[in-house]
């Protein structure tokens, strides 16, 4: 493919003829007034490229000539020429008094266009309306019907799109189906030179690690976690998973008499919970995706209510807790943006109309109140009369008071559309959850696909990866209202877009359906690299979502830095590199991603921000290696000594790691900054394995003494795990036997209460 525009070397030869004017100006015969015409034509070249224009009369300076101009079914419109122009001295202006039958009614056709098949070209006009929000769609015919849709303001704008051509002669029409006064000019359609794309490749890396800096969620579906080269890269580059399918009512409630089909949704979950990542529920209404026997059956509007109620208490509440986001309802809004879908469409409209949306989402947050719940939908992500619709749905729902959060944008998208961040759509989804944040709204792109028209080739994956780059930089750049980049799937090899679109589009995602990485992977990276990286203190490796604890702390991922482990190397994964004396250095090693990290230096720290899941006692096991000396660690928890001085064996073999355990500590539930203390020097660090520790009877707590003299005024409340063979009894502090039993899980639920176990007295000491 051809990305080198022509008409560069004619601005190229514009310039060139400029400067030798401009230096051989005493040997011109020119007059100085003419000379500077010149200057200004020229110069007028190289702004606007004429020349380069292969749409002839986009400026309508003096007529409507290669213009068809039409109004037809019923449509009264005025089509003149005149003086009111965003460029050159005229421009075209069309009043419509009426609107015709069809929404294609008032039309101007342009002459076919000469285009070279495959080449990537930039479409751009001004355009503006009497009122705001007049609307225009643009439409392309050849190959396949494209049409993009523009809402247009009071004021001329600039809009572009960009494509890639599929015939030779491309037709080119601009249709209004909105009563309005519309002025166009400056139609121009260039071919566009994105310069040598160069895309860095990505090497090991964690989509969810960079976007975490940036507080970005990265999404996956969820659904094939047995599929072991779809699990691993689910587990390493995202944080957050979704199903396709398996929550739909559809699958979930197949018959009206069959029990709810939990397996699917339940398994999904649990992986979640154990990997640490989130969930997005997806989706409680929708026209789609419903069992034929709620679609079929005779509902009175009671009726109907009833079953969703019953529906969401079941289904949400099933998830309580364990869903952070939530579609509550998909796709109501028709895609002309006039109305909610209608009642032949959608079951919901037909018996109970536009009250089911907010009795979902209240009822949804009954069920669930810490789910952040979405109105989700396609085609809606820049400013149009959809987005339009849907921005005053959810407003009027806030003012209501129905707790809605956030909008999902679903992102079905072409890998042409969004080849500039200048075209009219990148500015407009920014502007779009720009208006949703400003109404205190959260905003997710929720389906994420980019699809290539068949044949895919090298040439159209990679302005594929400029796509997706070009999307990414839109959500990095509206955090924090932006939430959540979820990708409609992992490989090629499962995806609805082949299916969907009759077998035309394939190959939306990021990795081939061989599981090879992409050029959209690697640009995603380059992106996320380029906006999610503190570039003054290089932290690489960075682990951006805290560690889970219960879990593995790999020495190599610290994240906050600070006075001697901040690094900057020559080798960019500083990996392998040579020991520096001054800081921290990560080289190739025995560690899960064959990482150690060596310090040479007293006084260095790693830190590491830590989520514990549960409150409780912990130990923790440092994998060190040491040829010669005894090295010491110290374990800071939030600025205080957490584990003391602790000896670190001599392994006698820099490539032998041994465990050392830390006495128990608490930890108590929630974010904390975990800093890693070199005391004394000498060795090499793998990683620390934090497990919950084990109560025996013979444990005796440091600050037993100390509480028991704060005793009778214990205020705190928690779990302890004993092992087996701990024989307790739980007491109030009133002396009353509240429990007993052997090992397990003792629990206290309110302040006053004491175990005794095997003689010793602990007192509660969690919060
Ligand atoms: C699609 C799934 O990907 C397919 O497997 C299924 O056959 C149909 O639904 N908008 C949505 C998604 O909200 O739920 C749809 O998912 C795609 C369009």
């Amino acid at each position: 493919m051809n990305f080198l525009l022509n008409g560069q070397n004619a601005t190229l030869a514009s310039i060139k003829l400029g400067l030798l004017l401009l230096t051989d100006f005493e040997k011109t015969k020119l007059k100085p007034r003419r000379f500077v015409l010149l200057i200004i034509i020229l110069l007028s070249i190289v702004i606007h490229g004429i020349g380069q224009n292969l749409l002839s009369n986009g400026g309508f300076e003096n007529d409507f000539s290669n213009w068809t101009n039409l109004a037809n079914d019923g449509a009264v419109a005025t089509y003149s020429i005149v003086a009111n122009a965003a460029e050159g001295a005229k421009a075209m202006r069309l009043k419509i008094d009426q609107l015709g039958s069809n929404g294609y009614s008032i039309q101007n056709f342009h002459n076919k266009w000469p285009a070279e098949v495959g080449q990537l070209y930039k479409i751009e006009f001004f355009a503006k309306s009497q009122s705001n929000a007049g609307g225009l769609r643009l439409v392309q015919t050849t190959g396949s019907y494209k049409a993009t849709s523009f809402s247009l303001t009071e004021n001329w704008e600039k809009y572009q799109i960009t494509y890639v051509a599929r015939g030779t002669q491309e037709d080119f029409k601009l249709q209004f189906f909105k009563k309005n006064t519309y002025f166009i000019d400056g139609i121009s359609i260039t071919p566009l030179n994105l310069g040598e794309v160069v895309i860095p490749p990505s090497g090991n890396s964690s989509l969810k690690d960079l976007a975490g800096n940036c507080g970005v969620n990265m999404a996956n579906l969820g659904d094939r976690t047995t599929e072991t080269e779809f699990e691993s890269i689910l587990r390493n580059d995202f944080n957050m998973v979704g199903s396709e399918n398996s929550l739909k009512m559809k699958l979930v409630k197949p018959q009206e008499n069959s029990a709810y089909q939990f397996a699917n949704p339940d398994r999904m979950v649990a992986y979640a919970q154990n990997q640490g990542m989130k969930v997005r529920g997806h989706t409680i209404i929708w026209h789609n995706g419903m069992p034929d026997w709620v679609n079929n059956k005779n509902w009175t509007k009671q009726g109907l209510l009833n079953y969703l109620k019953g529906y969401i208490d079941d289904v949400v509440g099933r998830y309580k807790g364990q869903i952070d986001e939530w579609d509550v309802a998909n796709e109501f809004v028709e895609n002309d943006g006039s109305s909610l879908r209608k009642g032949s469409q959608s079951v919901w409209m037909r018996h109970i109309g536009p009250e089911v949306l907010d009795s979902a989402f209240k009822w949804v947050h009954e069920a669930d109140p810490d789910a952040k719940l979405y109105y989700n939908d396609y085609g809606a992500e820049g400013m149009n009369s959809k987005s339009d619709f849907i921005y005053n749905l959810v407003k009027g729902m806030q003012d209501r008071g129905i707790p809605i959060h956030g909008v999902g944008m679903q992102c079905h998208f072409k890998y042409d559309q969004l080849l500039t961040e200048e075209v009219t759509l990148a500015k407009d989804i920014d502007k779009n959850i720009k208006r949703l944040g400003a109404l205190g709204l959260e905003v997710a792109f929720t389906e994420i696909d980019i699809a290539i028209p068949k044949p895919v080739s090298q040439e159209k994956y990679q302005l594929q990866a400029i796509t997706y780059g070009n999307l990414l930089k839109i959500a990095l750049n509206n955090t924090p209202v932006f939430k959540s980049f979820m990708i409609w799937g992992i490989t090629d090899k499962y995806t609805w877009i082949r299916t969907h679109s009759s077998g035309n589009d394939d190959d939306p995602l990021l990795y081939t359906a061989d599981y090879q990485k992409k050029p959209a992977y690697d640009q995603m990276v380059a992106v996320l690299k380029a906006n999610c990286i503190d570039n003054v203190e290089i932290k690489e490796p960075f682990l951006g979502t805290p560690i889970l604890i219960p879990g593995t702390i790999q020495a190599e991922n610290y994240d906050k830095g600070g006075q001697g482990v901040s690094y900057s190397d020559a080798d960019p994964e500083n990996k392998g590199g040579a020991y520096r004396a001054d800081g921290v250095d990560v080289s190739a090693g025995p560690g899960v991603n064959n990482h150690t990290v060596g310090w040479s230096a007293s006084g260095e720290w790693l830190e590491y921000t830590v989520r514990v899941k549960t409150t409780g006692a912990y130990t923790f096991d440092f994998f060190t290696a040491a040829a010669n000396l005894v090295g010491q660690v110290e374990v800071l928890l939030d600025g205080q000594v957490l584990i003391a001085t602790t000896d670190l064996p001599v392994t006698n073999n820099w490539g032998a790691y041994e465990s050392t355990r830390s006495d128990k500590v608490d930890l108590t539930k929630g974010e904390h900054l975990i800093r890693i203390k070199v005391l004394s020097p000498g060795y090499n660090i793998d990683k620390v394995v934090v497990n919950e520790a084990v109560i025996t009877s013979s444990d005796s707590f440091k600050e037993e003494k100390e509480r028991l003299t704060v005793f009778p005024n214990p205020s705190n409340t928690g779990e302890f795990r004993l092992s087996s063979s701990v024989e307790w009894e739980l007491y109030s502090i009133d002396g009353l036997l509240l429990g007993r039993g052997n090992g397990a899980c003792v629990k206290s639920k309110s302040g006053l209460t004491l175990l005794h176990a095997k003689g010793n007295v602990f007192r509660l000491i969690t919060e």
